[in-house]
């Protein structure tokens, strides 16, 4: 995973914010310069302004050269700036610094003496013909005495000069952002790690596991994002995989079970037969019962087989229209022998004597076969069994009844789940408790339902539904 997501994610953050910063930097270094320019122009304007006064005093004779050098020196010295002062036709007539007294009497401007005419600023950055050393930005400022020009003062500034207060703040800049770019890459590994990829990495880790076979595994997320959904969705997926996994070791067991217990009859009863401990005579009657043990061993296999054909929905329904009562009426007729047997009553009550719906007659007869066949099992000696149908919505409602003992509210909802018997003691000889799995899945596949009531006077109703069709 870290060569993965993670890095990536960092890596892509990483880049966007850099490349912001830089730009904001950049942007902002640019902003700075235009402004400290900007602002240096705009005092060196005015302290142009403030010496024109007395530099024209000077022209016109009423200070004397040792007052005007000595002011033009204190201004240039403040200014950190070499002023040259020149008259209308760009002589040199006083300099700041006494390097510079030679040039005294020089013209020095001629290409911008139309621009200063016209009171003009003119701004230029070099060495004025090698007269300074190093490349110099100056500001030429035309001074008028009563509106008419009369002299220039020129403020130079040497370039490396000029830029030195903007390097520190260059550097604040951009150490600035090389510090936020550091932290932001910070927050970034942090959050990323503890929102993302940690939760990611323990939902892998649980669910290596729980394909390992540790099934009770679970996710242990608390957060109210995405990440928090995908953990409770995870963990529902493996209370599902749990539940399967239980189901299915369950269900082996059951299954053994049930196997186990007519294999160790029939082993019985045949080992007694070859080792003579049951006598001739008696042969016949074992041999019977070993019959029966095999039936039931056929019988609980067949089960199997239809409920998980029907299950995993191989098992295609054959649909037709079929006459629901008449099926109703061939099945109590198989159980007669039964029914005499036991003593029972059997009514029943057909709401109209053709009743149609289009469904696969094999599986509906098997439903009610097992329904019929759990009421004559459960009914009392003597009982009383009633068939009855019903119309409502479209459907038609089956039911049937049986006296006889309620199952109990706590076993109502288990009767479906495969191999359970209420009383385990008492059936155990001749059910498998696959008769009620059987019928819920036919009516599932047929998009039907079916319920239990214990009845307010005694007895045990199941009632289920099918389309009624004309
Ligand atoms: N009509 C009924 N009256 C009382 N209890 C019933 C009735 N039908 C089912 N039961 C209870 O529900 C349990 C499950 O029924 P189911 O038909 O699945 O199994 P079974 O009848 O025991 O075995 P099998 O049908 O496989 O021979 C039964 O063991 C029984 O305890
Ligand atoms: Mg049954």
């Amino acid at each position: 995973m870290k060569k993965g997501l993670f890095s990536k994610m960092v890596a892509t953050y990483t880049v966007i914010i850099t490349i912001s910063f830089i730009i904001i930097a950049a942007f902002l270094s640019f902003w700075f310069q235009s402004y400290y320019f900007a602002q240096k122009e705009q005092q060196l304007k005015e302290e142009a302004q403030f010496l024109g006064g007395p530099v024209i005093q000077f022209f016109r004779g009423g200070i004397s050269t040792a007052d005007i050098i000595q002011t033009i020196e204190a201004r240039s010295k403040y200014l950190k700036t070499n002023i040259i002062v020149t008259d209308d036709y760009g002589y040199v007539r006083l300099v700041s610094n006494p390097d510079y007294d030679k040039f005294i009497g020089q013209q020095i401007l001629t290409s911008d003496l139309d621009s200063l005419r016209k009171g003009l600023i003119v701004k230029r950055v070099g060495d004025y013909g090698q007269i300074f050393k190093v490349p110099v930005h100056t500001y030429e400022v035309p001074i008028a005495y009563h509106g008419v020009y009369k002299a220039v003062i020129m403020m130079s500034t040497s370039v490396t000069d000029l830029k030195e207060p903007l390097k520190d703040v260059y550097e604040i800049i951009w150490s600035s952002a090389l510090f936020a770019i550091a932290f932001a890459c910070f927050i970034i590994y942090y959050f990323s790690q503890k929102i993302l990829i940690k939760p990611l990495k323990e939902i892998n880790n649980v669910a290596d596991k729980i394909a390992k076979g540790e099934v009770d595994k679970r996710v242990k997320l608390e957060s109210n994002d995405e990440i928090g959904e995908l953990a409770y969705s995870f963990n529902s997926m493996a209370d599902s995989l749990e539940k399967v996994e239980y189901n299915r070791r369950e269900f082996l067991s059951n299954v053994s079970h049930e196997i186990r217990s007519p294999i160790t009859s029939i082993r019985g009863f045949i080992g007694g037969i070859l080792d003579g401990v049951i006598p001739k005579d008696k042969e016949k009657y074992y041999l019977s019962l070993t019959y029966q043990e095999i039936e039931r061993l056929t019988r609980l296999v067949n089960d199997l087989l239809d409920l998980s054909a029907i299950e995993s929905g191989k098992l295609k329904l054959n649909t037709e229209k079929v006459n629901i009562s008449e099926i109703i009426r061939l099945t109590v007729i198989k159980f007669e022998t039964k029914i005499m047997e036991k003593g029972i009553k059997v009514d029943v009550c057909f709401n109209d004597e053709n009743i149609y719906s289009v469904v696969d007659r094999d599986r509906i007869t098997q439903v009610i076969t097992n329904l019929i066949d759990n009421a004559v099992k459960y009914v009392i000696e003597g009982g009383y069994i009633r068939i009855s149908t019903r119309f409502k919505g479209g459907k038609v409602y089956i039911s049937i009844f049986n006296n006889g003992p309620a199952i109990p509210e706590e076993d109502l909802k288990y009767i479906w789940d495969r191999f359970y018997k209420v009383d385990k003691s008492r059936t155990s000889k001749v059910s498998t408790g696959l008769g009620l799995p059987i019928v819920r899945s036919i009516l599932t596949q047929h998009e039907e339902d079916i319920w239990v009531e214990n009845k307010k006077n005694g007895g045990v109703e199941f009632t289920f539904t099918l389309g009624r069709a004309n």
